[in-house]
């Protein structure tokens, strides 16, 4: 028989992808969603693959609810990617992100600790944690410095679990994985938002795509490699932690520049009034407006990964590269404009 994984947050986008690939690979795959009054399995539809997932409810600010989920699936691993996962958001509402983001991981260790240890455990811990970022590229062995009370609870998260690992002997693993994207990924999320934002200009359903900071830069790359990376960990016969990262940084004007090209649009700037412009090269048509209400209280700045550790010992690599992954985005975007509303 084939093993049987757990993965909470399984309605978000590393969720459907980890499905399809456990499943890919024989396994009995158990999904935990919270309780909401709307169904929100569509990227697992989208995959075709939500017949072959057993749901299970479960929240994780309920230990009793994590309890008696884990007692009767008794899972070979555990994938933790539940989270309040947007930073934007971590500010608002820095209490709840603390509760699912950093308290709920504990609950998760505390049931496998006091089952026996028995289920492995992969952590999503994220670059976000490096904040300002202390040196570039960043590497295991770089010092965190969390921006956001998101990086500051996955910080928890992560100490946790290289915890419970060195004191209970579970093998717990964190992976520590940078921005990564696509066709899947919420649409409030930067990447989405101007892939989607791209896709309706060109349909001619919208004029103009709002965004904050431009100058930020990130180290993207598709989830779907990303995922792949979480498996490969918690094959290892001693638990570790690892950097997942492409090696290669892009600030979010970058983004959006290549975005536009995919509809053969080239965009200039026009930074001469109070509000930055992104105009078509073209028509002279403003197509991004600078809305300063999208900055965040404080920012991560610069991130870039350097997965050398990953690349050696567990012989991982990113196979889509920074262009293929924007004209990916893009062209799904294009495809569900043209078909039908976009439903996330
Ligand atoms: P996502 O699309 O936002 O998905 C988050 C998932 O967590 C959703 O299934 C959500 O359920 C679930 N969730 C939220 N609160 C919950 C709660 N209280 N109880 C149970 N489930 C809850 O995020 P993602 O991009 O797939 O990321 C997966 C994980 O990796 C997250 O932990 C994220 O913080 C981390 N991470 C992501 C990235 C990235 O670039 N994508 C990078 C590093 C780390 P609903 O559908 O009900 O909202
Ligand atoms: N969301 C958003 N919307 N971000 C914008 C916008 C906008 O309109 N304009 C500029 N940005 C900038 C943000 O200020 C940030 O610097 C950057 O774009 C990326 O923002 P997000 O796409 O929201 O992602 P994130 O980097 O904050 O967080 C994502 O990556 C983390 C890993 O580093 C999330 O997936 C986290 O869950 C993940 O841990």
């Amino acid at each position: 028989m084939g093993k049987r994984a757990l993965i909470t947050g399984i309605t978000g986008q590393d969720g459907a992808y980890l499905s399809n690939l456990l499943l890919n690979k024989g396994y009995e795959v158990y999904g935990a969603v919270r309780r909401t009054s709307s169904i929100n399995t569509g990227r697992l539809s989208e995959l075709g693959i939500l017949e072959n997932i057993n749901i299970v409810t479960m929240d994780l600010s309920e230990i009793t609810n994590i309890q008696r989920v884990i007692e009767k699936i008794e899972p070979d691993e555990i994938y933790n990617l539940a989270a309040q996962s947007f930073v934007q958001t971590s500010f608002d509402q820095p209490i709840y992100t603390s509760e699912i983001d950093a308290i709920g991981v504990s609950r998760i260790l505390e049931v496998i600790r006091t089952m026996g240890g028995k289920s492995k455990f992969y952590q999503a811990s994220t670059s976000e944690m490096f904040g300002k970022v202390q040196d570039s590229p960043q590497n295991e062995k770089t010092a965190f410095y969390p921006r956001s009370p998101y990086g500051v609870s996955k910080l928890y998260g992560h100490w946790m679990t290289v915890n419970y690992r060195e004191a209970w002997n579970i093998h717990a693993c964190s992976g520590i994985l940078f921005n990564h994207e696509s066709p899947l990924r919420g649409i409030e999320f930067v990447t989405r938002k101007i892939s989607l934002g791209v896709a309706e200009i060109a349909k001619g359903k919208k004029e103009v795509i709002s965004l904050g900071n431009l100058n930020a830069e990130r180290d993207w790359g598709f989830a779907g490699d990303y995922v792949e990376a979480m498996w490969l960990m918690l094959q290892q016969k001693s638990p570790k932690d690892f950097i997942i990262a492409t090696g290669e940084t892009h600030s979010v004007r970058h983004f959006a520049e290549k975005a536009f090209s995919v509809i053969d649009v080239d965009i200039e700037w026009d930074s001469n009034d109070d509000v930055e412009l992104g105009k078509c090269k073209k028509s002279g048509k403003a197509l991004i407006k600078v809305n300063k209400e999208y900055n965040r209280p404080a920012e991560t700045d610069h991130l870039l990964g350097d997965a050398t550790l990953a690349k050696n010992e567990i012989g991982w690599e990113p196979k889509i590269n920074f262009n293929a992954l924007v004209e990916m985005m893009v062209k799904k975007d294009l495809l569900r404009v043209e078909q039908g509303p976009v439903w996330f």
